[in-house]
C-alpha cells in the first residue's frame, strides 16, 4: 500500500520505517529540510535501538523516501499519516497548529480520495476540526472529493519504539466508515497475524484512549513516588512494599518504581493537556492535578538531598551526574528529571560533571557551552574529582559499576540515586553516604 506520513519524528520515522520494512511504500516528509537531508544521507536524527538499520535498508531499497514536498505526499498515498508534535501551548493544553497546519496541506494539494490518519496525541474533539478544515479547504476548491479522518492513536515506548510498532499491544482505531476499517484492516495486517490487536471505536473514544493510557502510567509514578515519600518518613523501605504490592496480580510488578519524577515528551504534557480539557467542559479532574504536582516535586527530590547532605551549602561543589535522557535507551532529554536537577544546581553555584550513553549531544544543543557544565566521555572521567555522584537515568552500565573506582575518584563517597540501583546496606558496608529514594536505611556516614 502507498503511505505518506507527515512529520519525521519519534513516532513519523519508526512508524514509517515499520511499515516499510513490511512491504508497504511510504513517502516521509517534514518541514525540517536539513532533517530529510540528512535522512537521505543515512544520517538517523534520534536514537532509538534498532532504527537505523531499518531506516537505512528500507531507504536503500526504494520502500522509504524522504521529502519536503508536501504536494508530491500528498499525491503519493491513499493514507496519509499525521505524525507532527503537538506540544503544551501557554496554558497546557494541546497545540494543535501543526495538525491542522498538516490537514490544509493535505486538503489544498489531494487529487483523489485520502484516508487521513491522526496519529499524534490530540485532545478529543481534533477529529472533528481536522474534518472542518479539510471541509473548508475543499470547499473553497470547489471540490466534492472524498475524505475520512480517523483516530489511530500511538502507543510505543521510547527506547522500544522498533519493537514496540513491530509488537504492537493493541492497535486502537476510531472509525465508524466500513470502508476505512478494511483499509486500515489490510494496512496493519502484518502486525496482526499472531492474533487479532485491533480494537475499532468511535474517534473520540479513541482519542481518549491515548490520554487515559498516558495518565494511568502517570499516575501509577506518582503514586509510588507518593509511596516512597512516605516510606522514608516512617522507616520503611518503599523497594519492600514494591514488591509486596507487585505480587498482587490486580496490581502487577509493571510501572510502579519509584524515582525522581517522570519526564519525555509524552507524560508531562499529556496529563496537562487532559487537566485543560477537563476544564474546558467544567470537570475538575482532581487526581490528574495530583498527579501532576507530585511528579514536579519529585523532580526536586534530589536537589533537596543534596542541600540536606550539605547543610545547604551547595555553591562550588562539583556534582557528577550520571544519565540526563528522560529514560534509559533514548537521547531524549525533553522533560527529563536532569534537567530540573541541573538548573537548581546551577542557581545553586555548583558545577556538573555530566555522562550519558546516549544523550550528550542532546544535552549540548540544549544547554550549549557553559562554565558550569561538563560533558564528559566516559561515566568515570565524570567522577573525576567531583563532590558526589548523582543517578538520574537507570541506564544498564550504571547498575554494576566498579564502587571502589567511584570512592577514589570522588572527593568524598556520597551518592545520591534517583533510581534505586544499589543496596543501601551494602553501600553502607562499602563506606558510602548513600541516598536513594523512599528507603528507611538511607545512610549518612561519619
Ligand atoms: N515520542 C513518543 O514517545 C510518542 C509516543 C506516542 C505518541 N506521541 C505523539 O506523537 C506526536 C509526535 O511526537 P514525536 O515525539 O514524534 O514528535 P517530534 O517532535 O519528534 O517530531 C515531529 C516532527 O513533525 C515535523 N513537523 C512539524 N510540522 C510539520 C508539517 N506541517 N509538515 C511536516 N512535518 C512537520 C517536525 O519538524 C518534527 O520533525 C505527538 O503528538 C506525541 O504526543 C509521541
Amino acid at each position: 500500500m502507498k503511505v505518506t506520513v507527515f512529520g519525521i519524528g519519534y513516532v513519523g520515522l519508526v512508524q514509517a520505517a515499520v511499515l516499510a520494512e513490511v512491504g508497504h511504500d511510504v513517502c516521509c516528509v517534514d518541514v525540517d529540510a536539513q532533517k530529510v537531508e540528512n535522512l537521505k544521507n543515512g544520517i538517523i536524527p534520534i536514537y532509538e535501538p534498532g532504527l537505523t538499520p531499518l531506516v537505512k535498508s528500507n531507504y536503500e531499497a526504494g520502500r522509504l523516501q524522504f521529502t519536503t514536498d508536501a504536494k508530491a505526499a500528498v499525491e503519493f498515498g491513499e493514507i496519509q499519516f499525521i505524525a507532527v508534535g503537538t506540544p503544551p501551548d501557554e496554558d497546557g493544553s494541546a497545540d494543535l497548529q501543526y495538525v491542522q497546519a498538516v490537514a490544509k496541506t493535505i486538503a489544498t494539494y489531494m487529487q483523489s480520495p485520502k484516508i487521513i490518519i491522526d496519529k499524534s496525541t490530540v485532545p478529543v474533539g481534533t477529529g472533528d476540526k481536522v474534518e472542518a478544515t479539510i471541509a473548508e479547504v475543499l470547499r473553497g476548491r470547489k471540490s466534492t472529493l472524498e475524505f475520512h479522518v480517523v483516530s489511530n492513536p500511538e502507543f510505543l515506548k521510547e527506547g522500544a519504539a522498533v519493537s514496540d510498532c513491530m509488537r504492537p499491544d493493541r492497535i486502537v482505531i476510531g472509525t465508524e466508515s466500513d470502508h476505512v476499517k478494511d483499509v486500515m484492516t489490510e494496512l496493519y495486517a502484518p502486525f496482526n497475524r499472531n492474533h487479532d490487536r485491533i480494537i475499532f471505536m468511535d474517534v473520540r473514544s479513541a482519542e481518549l484512549t491515548k490520554y487515559a493510557a498516558n495518565c494511568m502510567l502517570a499516575t501509577k509514578i506518582s503514586f509510588m513516588n507518593e509511596m516512597a515519600n512516605i516510606a522514608e518518613m516512617v522507616g520503611a523501605d518503599i523497594e519492600n512494599v514494591r514488591n509486596g504490592i507487585g505480587s498482587d496480580e490486580r496490581i502487577g510488578y509493571h510501572f510502579i518504581y519509584p524515582g525522581c519524577g517522570y519526564g519525555g515528551s509524552c507524560f508531562p504534557k499529556d496529563v496537562q493537556a487532559l487537566v485543560r480539557t477537563s476544564e474546558q467542559i467544567g470537570y475538575d479532574s482532581q487526581i490528574l492535578k495530583a498527579v501532576e504536582s507530585v511528579n514536579a516535586k519529585q523532580k526536586t527530590k534530589l536537589f533537596e538531598l543534596i542541600k540536606r547532605h550539605f547543610n545547604g551549602d551547595v555553591a562550588g561543589k562539583t556534582v557528577a551526574l550520571w544519565g540526563l535522557s528522560f529514560k534509559p535507551k533514548t537521547d531524549d532529554m525533553r522533560e527529563s528529571s536532569s534537567r530540573v536537577l541541573m538548573e537548581l544546581l546551577w542557581e545553586a553555584g555548583a558545577k556538573v560533571q555530566a555522562f550519558d550513553p546516549e544523550a550528550m549531544e542532546e544535552t549540548q544543543r540544549i544547554y550549549g557551552s557553559r562554565a558550569d557544565l561538563n560533558l564528559m566521555g566516559t561515566k568515570e572521567a565524570a567522577l573525576n574529582g567531583a563532590d558526589m555522584l548523582v543517578i538520574c537515568t537507570e541506564w544498564q552500565s550504571f547498575r554494576a559499576p566498579d564502587f571502589d573506582t567511584i570512592k577514589q575518584q570522588l572527593a568524598e563517597p556520597v551518592i545520591f540515586d534517583g533510581r534505586n540501583l544499589y543496596d543501601p546496606q551494602r553501600m553502607a558496608d562499602r563506606g558510602f553516604s548513600y541516598y536513594a529514594i523512599g528507603r528507611g536505611l538511607s545512610i549518612k556516614q561519619g
